[in-house]
C-alpha cells in the first residue's frame, strides 16, 4: 500500500464525534477531514460512528449516509457511483482511490478519509483541480488532422492500431495518480504529472492523429515531461489499474526515436 502525507494545510485538530444510536451492533468509525473556508478554524477530523447494517458496501455509501442522515454540511464530489466519472477521488486509508469502488470491508480498523494530498482544498474533501485541468487542456486532448477525412466514412484503424489505445482510453481523470507523485507534489506548477501525460500519450499513440511531432514538441522541456523520475506511485495507486508510468516511458521512447 502507498502511504501519503496529509494535505498541506495548517494543524489538524480533533473534531466532533457523532455517536451511533444506542444498541447499534455493527459500528465502524469514519474519521473524516473537515475544513470550512468560511470560518477561521483549523482543519479538524470529525468521527462518525456508522451502522454498517444500514449502509451500502462502499466508502462513498458511508459518506452519502453521513450527509443524508447525520451531517448535511459534509462536502465531497461524486456523480456516477460506478467508478467511471472520476469525481469521487480522495485519500482513503492512506491511498488515493475512488471512494465509490472502495469496499468498506477492505479497511481494517477506523476508515480515515482525507482529500487528495498536496492540492489546495476548497472545502472538506473537495480539492481545487483548476491547475490539473489546465494541464490536461495544455496537451490538447482531441484528434488533430491535416488531411481531409475520407469521403462518406470515418478515419479507420486496424484492430492492432486500436489495441494500442487500450490501457489509455479507460482513464477517468480522477488525478489519484498525479496527487500520489512526489515529483508532482514539489513541481506541480511545471511538471504535467502522470494523468496529463498518460492522456497526452493516448493521442500520440493514436494512428489517426497527424500532429505527433507537435505533441512531442509540446512536451520537450526539462519539467513538463522529464520531471518523471519513475517513482511508480502513480501506477500503484491508479484505481482503474492503468499504468501511467509505462505511458510516460512510451512518450520518452517516442521522443528519443524521432531524434
Ligand atoms: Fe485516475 Fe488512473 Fe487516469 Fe491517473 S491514470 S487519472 S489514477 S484513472
Ligand atoms: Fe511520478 Fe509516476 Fe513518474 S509517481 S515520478 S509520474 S513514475
Ligand atoms: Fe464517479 Fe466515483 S462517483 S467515479
Amino acid at each position: 500500500m502507498v502511504e501519503f502525507a496529509l494535505p498541506a494545510n495548517s494543524k489538524v485538530t480533533e473534531g466532533k464525534t457523532y455517536k451511533a444510536p444506542e444498541g447499534t451492533k455493527n459500528v465502524k468509525n469514519f474519521k473524516v477531514y473537515r475544513w470550512d473556508p468560511d470560518t477561521e478554524d483549523n482543519p479538524r477530523i470529525d468521527t462518525y460512528e456508522i451502522d454498517l447494517d444500514t449502509c451500502g458496501p462502499m466508502v462513498l455509501d458511508a459518506l452519502i449516509k453521513i450527509k443524508n442522515e447525520i451531517d448535511p454540511s459534509l462536502t465531497f464530489r461524486r456523480s456516477c457511483r460506478e467508478g467511471v466519472c472520476g469525481s469521487c477521488a480522495m485519500n482513503v486509508d492512506g491511498t488515493n482511490t475512488l471512494s465509490c469502488i472502495k469496499d468498506i470491508n477492505d479497511i481494517d480498523n477506523d476508515a480515515k478519509i482525507y482529500p487528495l494530498p498536496h492540492m489546495p482544498v476548497i472545502k472538506d474533501l473537495v480539492p481545487d483541480l483548476k491547475q490539473a485541468y489546465a494541464q490536461y487542456a495544455s496537451i490538447e486532448p482531441w484528434l488533430k488532422t491535416n488531411t481531409p477525412a475520407p469521403k462518406n466514412r470515418e478515419r479507420l484503424q486496424s484492430p492492432e492500431e486500436r489495441e494500442k489505445l487500450d490501457g489509455l482510453w479507460e482513464c477517468v481523470l480522477c488525478f489519484c495518480c498525479s496527487t500520489s507523485c512526489p515529483s508532482y507534489w514539489w513541481n506541480g506548477d511545471k511538471y504535467l504529472g502522470p494523468a496529463a501525460l498518460l492522456q497526452s500519450y493516448r493521442w500520440i499513440a493514436d494512428s489517426r492523429d497527424e500532429e505527433t511531432d507537435a505533441r512531442l514538441d509540446n512536451l520537450e522541456d526539462p519539467f513538463r515531461l522529464y520531471r518523471c523520475h519513475t517513482i511508480m506511485n502513480c501506477t500503484k495507486t491508479c484505481p482503474k489499474h492503468l499504468n501511467p508510468a509505462k505511458a510516460i516511458g512510451e512518450v520518452k521512447v517516442a521522443m528519443m526515436q524521432r531524434k
